[in-house]
């Protein structure tokens, strides 16, 4: 029943807030954010995203063929306040727990977040892209479907390496998948000297982590950059890590695209961009976690 009445509010607030998103916020919003916010208001896919999708998606009933093991393990996302390091300031990551390859089938962005991806990083002109968190590769697939993109991506899980390199294959070579934890792939591609033009942060959802990671992937970027963090509302505490970010000097422009908080890197005027003046904000997804 709350569900239904967010869906009529939504309805409502969307058709009520037409002129003021299209006149207002678009004017404000720098451009390269527009494709992104017109998907979150508008909810429709061009010819071309509908192509892309479907066959992106195709691959998703592949997966349980792909695997004899009964189960697949992945780090799960840990409670708020459980962040841990080692003695050498390493972030220990959540359980290791194993799914259904079944279960699998539904991880990793749907249709709608990763056409929402693939506008931010198309919109903005992003070449060479970090994600931490491949699961299946579909963020994957999404990013290397923009022409030109580069691809490194990091994964604890060995057996979610070899399904996502058979996803992502069919879409471009691009890619490098590091079977490692993130703080470990972080070290290996700071001694490389690689750099970014943008970083995916997509995996153990928690406050302190959070921070952690981004701070560790800042000497990987360039100036302009962008971080873009998932599930801003997934929890209180994934919401209050975002709620810093906002405030962060390191970070020129900030914008709330309710499901992805995009930083960008840079010590301009700071200004803050929120799709909650015209739409209904998401409620957090988990209460007291
Ligand atoms: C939410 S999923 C990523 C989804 C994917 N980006 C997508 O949108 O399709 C998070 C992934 O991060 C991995 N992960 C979580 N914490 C990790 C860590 N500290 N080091 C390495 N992998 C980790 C998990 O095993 C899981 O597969």
């Amino acid at each position: 029943m709350k569900k239904v009445g967010f869906y009529v509010d939504n309805l409502v607030k969307r058709v009520l807030n037409y002129g003021k998103f299209k006149n207002s916020f678009l004017k404000r919003l720098p451009q390269q954010f527009h494709g992104a916010a017109k998907l979150l208001y508008y909810h429709t896919f061009t010819e071309e995203e509908k192509k892309l999708a479907s066959e992106i998606e195709r691959f998703r009933s592949q997966i349980p063929a792909l695997s004899t093991a009964k189960e697949i393990y992945s780090y799960t996302s840990p409670h708020s306040n459980t962040f841990k390091t080692d003695e050498e300031g390493k972030a220990l990551p959540g359980e290791y727990t194993g799914n259904s390859v079944e279960a699998h089938m539904k991880t990793g962005s749907s249709t709608f977040h990763g056409i929402l991806l693939r506008r931010i990083v198309a919109g903005a002109g992003v070449k060479r892209i970090l994600e931490l968190g491949t699961n299946t590769g579909f963020s994957g697939c999404y990013f290397l479907s923009v022409p030109g993109t580069e691809l490194v991506t990091i994964e604890g899980s060995a057996a979610l390496c070899e399904i996502a390199k058979l996803n992502m294959d069919r879409i471009s070579d691009k890619h490098r998948i590091m079977n490692m934890l993130f703080d470990e792939a972080i070290d290996v591609l700071l001694k490389e000297k690689a750099s970014f033009d943008c970083v995916f942060i997509d995996g153990q959802h928690e406050q302190k982590a959070t921070l952690h990671y981004t701070q560790r992937v800042l000497p990987l970027l360039k100036p302009g950059a962008l971080i873009v963090h998932d599930d801003i509302y997934w929890s209180e505490d994934m919401h209050q890590a975002w709620q810093k970010m906002v405030q962060d000097p390191t970070f020129s422009q900030t914008v709330d695209l309710f499901y992805k908080g995009v930083c960008v890197l840079g010590d301009g005027p700071k200004a803050h961009y929120d799709m909650g003046e015209c739409l209904p904000r998401p409620e957090v997804f988990r209460k007291n976690w």
